[in-house]
C-alpha cells in the first residue's frame, strides 16, 4: 500500500492538492482511499460532497473519501485505557476532569486517527492512501509518534512483565500495581497496531510526505521545519508544492509588486528544499473545488509523473553522533569551498551561498539536540555540506564557522 500525506501551514491548500492527487490515481486504476482526520469536514466542502462523513464513501470510481473523527476513533482504541489511567491519578486525590486531561497525552485524539491507516495496510482494502494532514505543527509531531509510543511502550511492557506500558506512564501517581485485565489487553493491540504503523511510516518505498507551501514567508519557514522534522524521524519527503503563485504580466503595480515578491520567495524556496522536486501552481482566477476543477489541478501538478510514485528518494539531512559531537550532512546545490559561509542564530543557521548577483541565503532549523552545542566546523565534502556541532555549552552568542 503506498501512503501519500500533504501538509503544509494552514490554508495553503494541502485539501486541494489531496484531493486532486487521489483523484488522478484513482483514475488510473488503483484503489484509492481519501481521508482527512480535519474536523472541519473540508473533503467534503472542497468535493461538494456534503454527505461524506466517518465511513468512506464513493466519490468517483476506485475512490472513496473519509473524514476520520479523531474523539470516535479515540473512543474506540484508548477508552479503557484512558478511564484505568485516569482513575489512578483521581484516587490520588486528582480532580476526575483534570484526571482525564492529564491521562489525555497531548495530539493523541491525532494518532487516533492514523490507526485506520493501518487497518487499511493490514487488510489490504485499497492501493493507496492520500491524507490530508490537518494543519498544526503539533499534528505532525504525532505522525511520528507511533515510532515513539510503539517502541518505548513495547519495551516498558516487556520490561514490565505483565506490568502496562501506558499505566506505568502514571505508576508514580498510584500505589496500585493492579491492571485490570481487559485494559492490558486493549494496551497490548494497540502498540502492536502503533509498531505496524510506525514500520509503515518510515518505509520509503511506501509512505512520502509532500509538502504544500505558498509563496511567503510564513509557510515556506513553517515546511522547512517540517522538512528537517521529517529528515530526524526518518520520514521521506518527496515533493514540494508552491500552491497560489499569482501570475507576473499584470499592468497594475499594485498586482506586479505582489508578483515579483512572490517569484523571490519561489526562488528562495527552490534553495531551501533542494534537492526536492518543486512543483509550482498558480493563483487561479477562481476557487479550487468540485472533482472537475480538482482534477484540473491534478493535471497541472502531475504533468510530467505518475501521481502516486516516489517522486525523490533520498536524504537531505544526515544526522549522526561521533563522541561528544553531533554531525549534520546538508545537501547543497553548490562545490566550490570558497562560496559559502555558515552562521548560527539561536535554533537555526543560515548558509551564504554566493552567486552573480550576490548572496543567496538558506536557512535551516536545527534540531534539537544541538541547542546546548556550539557549531564548531562547516566543511564541503563532494556535494555536502558537513556541520559539527561540539558538546560545550551554547551561550546564545551568533557563532560562526
Ligand atoms: N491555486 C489555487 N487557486 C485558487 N484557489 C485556491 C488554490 N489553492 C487553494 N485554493 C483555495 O484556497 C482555499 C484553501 O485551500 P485548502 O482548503 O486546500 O487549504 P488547506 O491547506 O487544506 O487549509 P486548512 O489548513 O484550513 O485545512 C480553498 O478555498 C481553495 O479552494
Ligand atoms: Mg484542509
Amino acid at each position: 500500500m503506498r501512503l501519500i500525506i500533504y501538509t503544509g501551514k494552514g490554508g495553503t491548500g494541502k485539501t486541494v492538492s489531496a484531493c486532486s492527487t487521489a483523484i488522478l490515481i484513482a483514475e488510473k486504476g488503483s484503489r484509492t482511499l481519501l481521508l482527512s482526520s480535519d474536523p472541519a469536514h473540508t473533503l467534503a466542502d472542497a468535493l461538494i460532497r456534503p454527505d461524506l462523513g466517518t465511513e468512506p464513501k464513493e466519490v468517483i470510481p476506485n475512490l472513496q473519501a473519509v473524514q476520520v473523527d479523531p474523539l470516535v476513533e479515540m473512543n474506540k482504541h484508548y477508552s479503557s485505557i484512558l478511564s484505568y489511567a485516569a482513575s489512578m491519578l483521581h484516587t490520588k486525590g486528582l480532580d476526575e476532569t483534570l484526571a482525564y486531561e492529564l491521562a489525555m497525552l497531548p495530539g493523541m485524539t491525532q494518532l487516533f486517527s492514523l490507526l485506520m491507516i493501518e487497518n487499511v495496510a493490514r487488510t489490504k482494502s485499497f492501493d493507496t492512501i492520500v491524507l490530508d494532514m490537518a494543519a498544526s505543527g503539533e499534528a505532525l509531531r504525532y505522525l511520528f509518534l507511533p515510532k515513539i509510543a510503539g517502541s518505548v511502550g513495547r519495551k516498558l511492557s516487556s520490561l514490565a512483565g505483565v506490568f502496562s506500558g501506558f499505566s506505568k506512564i502514571f505508576q508514580p501517581f498510584a500505589k496500585a500495581s493492579g491492571v485490570p485485565e481487559g485494559v492490558l489487553e486493549n494496551e497490548l493491540e494497540l502498540l502492536d497496531r502503533l509498531g505496524r504503523l510506525s514500520k509503515l511510516m518510515v518505509d520509503r518505498d511506501q509512505t512520502t510526505i509532500r509538502l504544500v507551501v505558498n509563496p511567503d514567508t510564513f509557510s515556506i519557514e513553517n515546511a522547512k521545519r517540517t522538512f528537517m522534522s521529517a529528515s530526524l524521524y526518518g520520514m521521506s519527503v518527496d515533493l514540494v508544492v508552491i500552491n497560489k503563485i499569482m501570475p507576473v504580466g499584470s499592468p497594475d503595480p499594485y498586482y506586479s509588486r505582489w508578483a515579483e515578491s512572490q517569484r523571490l520567495k519561489v526562488e528562495n524556496a527552490k534553495a531551501s528544499f533542494y534537492p526536492l522536486p518543486v512543483r509550482e501552481v498558480k493563483l487561479y482566477d477562481n476557487e479550487l473545488i468540485g472533482v472537475d476543477m480538482l482534477r484540473e489541478n491534478g493535471r497541472v501538478l502531475f504533468e510530467t509523473s505518475h501521481p502516486a510514485e516516489v517522486l525523490f528518494k533520498g536524504d537531505s539531512y544526515r544526522f549522526h553522533k561521533e563522541g561528544s559531537s553531533f554531525l549534520m550532512n546538508v545537501k547543497v546545490p553548490f562545490t566550490k569551498k570558497d562560496d559559502f559561509d555558515v552562521e548560527r542564530y539561536g535554533d537555526q543557521i543560515t548558509i551564504k551561498v554566493k552567486n552573480q548577483t550576490g548572496f543567496m541565503i538558506n536557512t535551516i532549523p536545527l534540531p534539537a539536540i544541538t541547542f546546548n552545542m556550539k557549531l564548531s566546523k562547516a566543511k564541503l565534502v563532494g556535494d555536502e555540506l558537513v556541520i559539527i556541532f561540539e558538546d560545550t555549552a551554547y551561550s546564545g552568542k551568533n557563532t560562526k564557522a
